[in-house]
């Protein structure tokens, strides 16, 4: 029999796409890596298990213990998720913005939600960052802190990288992904380039986010708001490793939205709004390419997240993100 025996043992080896939208003809070849095929819907099951799993090896977790996290929404799923399997208590801090249906589903896996106000900075002892860190200092709880955790850039150096350099049969030229907290990035990014040191490795980044001056030249500028959900930041992250990084793209809301709409409808895929930014910068990086080069992209989450925000025609609108022509 082919089966399995727990949950998250279907992390992971999730398919190469080919993608068509936005790449000419006779250019490259353009796959993207489908991260919703994991069991939480997100790439972030790969470090949420990873690092549990390693603090269970190591003893600094044992069954019964509580976990704990801010999130946006993936991460929270995904710890939720694993942490059941480990038999461990969870508990997840988000600002107030949160969607309801993400809230709904970190609780359905039976974990604790704490709600914090939205308009809290990144330093503010009100905020969901700083929430998570008072409360697993106070109460021993695990933090952890995915933004600076190296057990999360190993998890991809681990899994993400060896399975695209496997899938292309070491063929890849050049890999694209967005930056969260950077582990995908850097860990997937850093085994590529030691497989191939030739390999290209482009990072993508809101406008708004603080990761693009950072890449370039190490500035800590103040970024603003944005409205794609997943990547970008306010703050440099420890999961960052900008040396792997050869090139940084910066790409608007209104591309990255209205891209995943026009993937969902051309293509059947229907994934997240930061995929479009990654599709968006595909596009940018296969009109300077040829047909020996591939490219790999990561699309992180699927579109199922999204229904009241960019796949929502009135939310598109109120936004102004919609070109006059579909507004009407
Ligand atoms: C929705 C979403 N989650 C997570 C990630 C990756 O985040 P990280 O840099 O934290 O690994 C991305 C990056 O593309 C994303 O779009």
């Amino acid at each position: 029999m082919n089966v399995h025996t727990n949950i998250t043992d279907l992390i992971g080896k999730t398919p190469l796409l080919k993608l068509k939208t936005g790449i000419p003809e006779n250019g490259p070849q353009a796959f993207v890596k489908l991260e919703f095929f994991n069991p939480t819907g997100s790439v972030k099951d790969r470090m949420a298990f990873y690092i549990i799993r390693q603090a269970m090896e190591d003893g600094r977790l044992k069954r019964g213990d509580t976990v704990i996290d801010n999130t946006s929404g993936n991460t929270g799923s995904s710890l939720a998720m694993v942490a059941t399997g480990f038999g461990l208590k969870s508990i997840l801090t988000t600002p107030e913005k949160t969607s309801q249906e993400k809230v709904d589903l970190i609780r359905s896996y039976g974990a604790e939600v704490i709600i914090c106000p939205t308009e809290a900075e990144h330093d503010d002892p009100q905020g969901c960052y700083a929430v998570a860190r008072r409360l697993a200092k106070e109460n021993g709880y695990f933090d952890l802190n995915q933004y600076d955790s190296q057990d999360n850039v190993e998890s991809h150096y681990l899994t993400t990288g060896p399975e695209i350099w496997q899938d292309t049969d070491g063929r890849i030229t050049h890999f694209v992904a967005g930056i969260g907290t950077g582990g995908t990035f850097s860990g997937t990014a850093r085994y590529l380039k030691e497989m191939n040191p030739n390999i290209k490795t482009i990072a993508v980044d809101p406008e708004g986010s603080v990761f693009a001056d950072y890449i370039k030249d190490r500035r800590k500028t103040k970024g603003h708001t944005y409205k794609v959900e997943g990547i970008g930041s306010d703050v440099i992250t420890g999961a960052l490793h900008p040396e792997f990084v050869d090139e940084v793209i910066t790409v608007s809301d209104r591309e990255s939205f209205n891209r995943a709409r026009l993937i969902a409808t051309s293509e059947g895929i229907s994934a997240g709004g930061s995929s479009g930014s990654v599709a968006v910068a595909m596009e940018r990086i296969a009109k300077t390419l040829t047909q020996d080069d591939i490219i790999v992209g990561i699309f992180a989450d699927g579109g199922i997240r999204y229904m009241s925000k960019c796949y929502n025609d009135s939310w598109m609108q109120e936004n102004g993100y919609l070109p006059a022509e579909v507004s009407k």
